[in-house]
């Protein structure tokens, strides 16, 4: 099959994903968003599994909890420049209010980190807790 140029840039966008999301061109809000988007695809997986919506894999689960844990470290690193873009949707006050921002994300942590994903049913007994705590920082911080 030969693939016409259109396709191929098709292609790579399906492939590329997570680093398209939200649409922004800032480099500073591409890095959050990404880092939010994959935040979103692991609580897909974790929550497909604990619904039995997709079958328990508890190595892609343990995987999912590591990008939560991981990101939940990283997102002071992603959001430590004040950046705009028009596709943003981060409130200011994050910046005024850092400690408590960076609290919200230790939160995060915290719960991804006690999340067992040795079956589904830990997996679904702990899910709530981390949705938690991603509902906090977005209500603070996150304009809609
Ligand atoms: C410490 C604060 C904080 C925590 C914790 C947090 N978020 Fe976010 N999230 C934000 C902010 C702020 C934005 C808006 C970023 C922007 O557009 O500039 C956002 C945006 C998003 C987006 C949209 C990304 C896009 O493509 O534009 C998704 C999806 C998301 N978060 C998922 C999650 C999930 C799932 C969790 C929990 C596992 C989580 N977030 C935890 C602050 C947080």
């Amino acid at each position: 099959m030969k693939l016409s140029k259109q396709s191929l840039f098709l292609a790579l966008i399906l492939a590329g994903g997570v680093a398209l999301a939200g649409g922004a061109t800032d480099p500073d809000v591409k890095a959050r968003q990404e880092l939010m988007a994959a935040n979103g695809a692991a609580m897909k997986t974790l929550g497909g599994m604990a619904s039995a919506k997709i079958a328990f894999d508890a190595a892609a689960a343990e995987a999912a909890k590591q990008v939560l844990v991981a990101n939940a470290a990283g997102t002071l690193e992603v959001f430590k420049n004040q950046a705009s873009d028009p596709a943003a949707h981060a409130n200011a006050s994050i910046w005024t209010a850092w400690d408590d921002f960076a609290a919200k994300a230790s939160d995060m942590g915290k719960a991804a980190q006690d999340l067992d994903t040795t079956t589904a049913e830990g997996i679904a007994a702990g899910l709530g807790a981390i949705g938690g705590t991603c509902k906090a920082c977005h209500t603070a911080y996150k304009a809609s």
